[in-house]
């Protein structure tokens, strides 16, 4: 069975606690909007396309709580508050748009069972399309490579299988590549709390670095690719993912490497011109003194943690979309790509 990190059930959303995985897998029940958006800001879930479906899951949990007093004017804080949980993932506010769309014209029962239909249907598509867009991702990696890969893009951050993740995924299922290198992911370890884990139960070779270790493993010949997923990509490639990521595409640049980019349509925000303009989450300090609360560095130290960076569309070999591929990411060839989207 696929590993999942969200349910709908009994008209409720069941989050597995990303915190605090691997050690422990516990299920969280969630009854109303403002929980989703904590579970959200708190990372209980975390990764574009699963904050995307948790918001939408988050936006029948706020018109059941109105019952047949659901609207779209009654909808509107609930709403603000599932798009105030992080500012970066362009997914969130691409699904609570969506739910938006579906409450035209309806109310009370109607309402919220037309957005309990447009909640499931962005949850399925999404562990459909990343199916679809491995089968685009699989043939570019080299044959037989070991492939660097940052963060968490894997089925708990996604409506299933993954992106980068599901790409690999496919990929060793293909007999594609030799394995996985996973990166750690300082400070708040999703490579190797999570995708370490997630490789593991499906039997992927993988092995854990330290993030330091990615230019020294380059420069030994070690990595074949590197491929990661995104948080947002702006109308010229520019992509915002984990941070971490655009001093591995430097060092793949440096190394002649390629370096892979996988994510859904619904990643892409073609209303931002470049990365200049996406907002970069800033998160508690404490992320960086401390490692699961035991602290590391002085208490009172001052900390810069943003939690993500851009990497300009130059640096990227191409962008793996359910819909085919981006190579030579730039103002032009996003455009021409999401024209044949629109065509279709
Ligand atoms: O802070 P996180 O864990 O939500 O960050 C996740 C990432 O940066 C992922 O690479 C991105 O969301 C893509 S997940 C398919």
């Amino acid at each position: 069975m696929e590993l999942t990190a969200l349910r709908w059930r009994d008209d409720r959303l069941e989050l597995l606690d990303q915190r605090l995985l691997p050690a422990e897998t516990r299920w969280l029940t969630l009854q109303t909007a403002a929980e989703v958006a904590a579970a959200i800001h708190d990372m209980v879930v975390r990764g574009a396309p699963a904050i995307g479906i948790s918001a939408a899951y988050g936006v029948v949990l706020a018109a059941q709580e109105l019952g047949n007093t659901a609207s779209a004017d009654q909808l509107a804080p609930a709403v603000s508050t599932l798009a105030a949980s992080r500012p970066t993932a362009v997914n969130l506010f691409w699904a609570l748009e969506r739910m938006q769309r579906t409450m035209a014209g309806l109310h009370g029962a109607a309402l919220i069972e037309a957005l309990t239909r447009e909640a499931l249907r962005i949850h399925e598509d999404d562990r459909a399309m990343n199916h679809r867009l491995a089968s685009f991702g699989v043939p570019l990696l080299p044959e037989n490579g070991r492939i660097y890969t940052h963060c968490n893009t894997g089925a708990l951050a996604t409506g299933g299988h993954g992106t980068a993740l599901g790409v690999l995924r496919s990929a060793w299922a293909a007999g594609r590549i030799r394995g996985v290198i996973a990166g750690e992911t300082r400070p708040w370890m999703q490579g190797s709390r999570l995708t370490s884990w997630e490789l593991m139960q499906d039997g992927v070779p993988v092995t854990l670095v330290a993030d330091s270790s990615a230019g020294h493993l380059m420069q030994r010949g070690e990595v074949q690719a590197v491929i990661v997923g995104a948080d947002r990509i702006t109308a010229n490639g520019d992509t915002a993912n984990k941070i971490g990521t655009y001093a591995l595409a430097v060092l793949a640049r440096h190394h002649g490497i390629p370096f892979y980019v996988a994510a859904p349509l619904s990643t892409i925000d073609p209303a931002l011109a470049s990365g200049d303009s996406i907002v970069i989450e800033e998160r508690d300090g404490n992320e960086i003194r401390c490692i699961q609360g035991k602290p590391i560095a002085p208490a009172e130290v001052p900390v810069f943690n943003p939690a993500f960076d851009v990497t300009p569309g130059e640096l990227i070999t191409a962008i793996i979309t359910e819909h085919g591929v981006i190579r030579h990411p730039g103002t032009d060839t996003m455009a021409a790509h999401l024209a044949t989207v629109n065509d279709d």
